[in-house]
């Protein structure tokens, strides 16, 4: 070979090498869980094919490499995702990934763990089977209970977003943010009954910088709940119900937990709740403050207990009652507060002795009593605060 024609063919060869390095550097590569043995027949275990397809995607360099949920229903018993990956990643469920019957020895189901860059998105649906193991959960009856997995874990992710997707019959939370940051929730369904036993929609602990946005939740226990050491949590544009509310706590329950600080929940609507915006502790000697908390524009449609702060939570026996709470509650300001109460104790503060509520701040609460005319009351123990504007009820503050 003329020395022409062997320069011209180990350019061609060096420049497939660099194109095929730019594909698998930048590619934006598919993962589809067929590929990896899954069947979308509701029946053959999938699990094995999800994490394969899984670790494939988190080892591509670079690009955003979509892991492929297609139509169907994929039975999975469990899947654990653990980073951290080589490239950012895509989950899109299109169908349904639906748990196993019964309980598995866990307290999660699929969980997505030290990610950095992730994105959970599709119209498709975390299905958690919960009918087929509700009936054995006795966390009402027994304060050491065993929990069931939640169906959705984040655990130490951070820089993502989940979008669109339906969870449908958590066995136990639909979703958990646990040691999170910088996290945006837009515009998911989360589904279960109302009496579907400690159905949460959102948990989120220890984590900071959370949005919760444009989402609709109906369950059977809180629609968001938020527990110690989170910081600058943002709920907005929720629609809760039935469910028990947007909840901070429960605190005070467990040894170390942090301070909970810059909560807003803000444009929420709250249908046929148990209970509204509601903050509880245990009665404990556990000792944390939860501060600079905001609640404004939130319409309340027949929401039992719309306004609630509950020092002297105990829903499972087994607390001192003697005991006041050491979580001090301060700086709170619910402002825009309207619409019906199915109970007469629409404004309810049960603050600890020990710890009196600090700062709490009233402005424009405008509430009926159901949709008549008759007026709902408030009630003050141990706290103090301010009221202006509107005051129905008339303010204890
Ligand atoms: C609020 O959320 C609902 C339901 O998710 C959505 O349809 C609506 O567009 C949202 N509104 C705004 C202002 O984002
Ligand atoms: C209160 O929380 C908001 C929202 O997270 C935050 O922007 C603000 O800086 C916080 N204020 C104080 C005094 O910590």
């Amino acid at each position: 070979m003329e020395w022409r024609q062997t320069c011209m063919l180990f350019l061609i060869f060096l420049f497939q090498v660099l194109v095929n390095e730019v594909r698998s550097q930048g590619g934006n590569t598919v993962f589809d869980i067929r590929q990896f043995g899954a069947t979308g027949d509701g029946q053959s275990d999938s699990s094995k094919a999800l994490e394969d397809a899984f670790s494939n995607a988190c080892n591509v360099v670079g690009g955003r490499n979509q892991i492929l949920v297609p139509e169907g229903t994929f039975m999975v018993t469990s899947a654990v995702f653990d980073g951290p990956c080589k490239g950012l990643i895509e989950f899109r469920v299109d169908g349904v990934i639906k748990a196993s019957a019964g309980i598995i020895d866990d307290d999660k189901w699929v969980a997505f763990r030290y990610i950095d860059g992730l994105v959970i998105t599709g119209e498709g649906t975390f299905d958690g089977f919960g009918e087929s193991a509700w009936n054995l959960n006795d966390c009402k009856m027994n304060s050491q209970c065993k929990h069931l997995p939640t169906s959705i874990r984040l655990d130490f992710v951070k820089n993502s977003v989940v979008s669109g997707i339906h969870s449908l019959n958590s066995k136990f939370f639909h979703m958990k943010i646990y040691k999170c940051n910088n996290i945006n929730v837009d515009g998911v369904h989360i589904i279960a009954p109302e009496d579907s036993p400690n159905t949460d929609g959102i948990h989120i602990g220890d984590s900071a910088n959370i949005n919760i946005l444009n989402s609709v939740i109906a369950t059977g226990d809180d629609c968001i709940s938020m527990g110690p050491g989170n910081k600058n949590i943002l709920i907005q544009n929720i629609t809760c119900g039935p469910g028990h509310g947007i909840s901070i706590g429960s605190l005070g329950k467990y040894n170390n937990e942090a301070d909970i600080s810059g909560i807003t929940v803000q444009h929420c609507t709250l249908s046929q709740t148990m209970y509204g915006l509601r903050i509880k502790t245990w009665a404990s000697d556990i000792q944390l403050t939860a501060y600079n908390i905001t609640y404004d524009d939130v319409v309340m449609d027949n929401a039992n207990h719309p306004i609630l702060i509950d020092q002297e939570y105990c829903p499972s026996m087994g607390c001192d009652e003697s005991k006041p709470s050491s979580v001090q509650i301060k700086d709170v300001w619910y402002k825009n507060i309207r619409g019906s109460s199915k109970s007469q104790s629409a404004v309810n503060l049960k603050c600890s002795s020990k710890y009196p509520c600090d700062n709490i701040n009233f402005f424009n609460i405008d509430l009926l009593y159901q949709n008549s005319d008759n007026s709902v009351n408030a009630n003050c123990k141990n706290v103090r605060g301010s009221a202006s504007g509107i005051e129905k009820p008339p303010s204890c503050l």
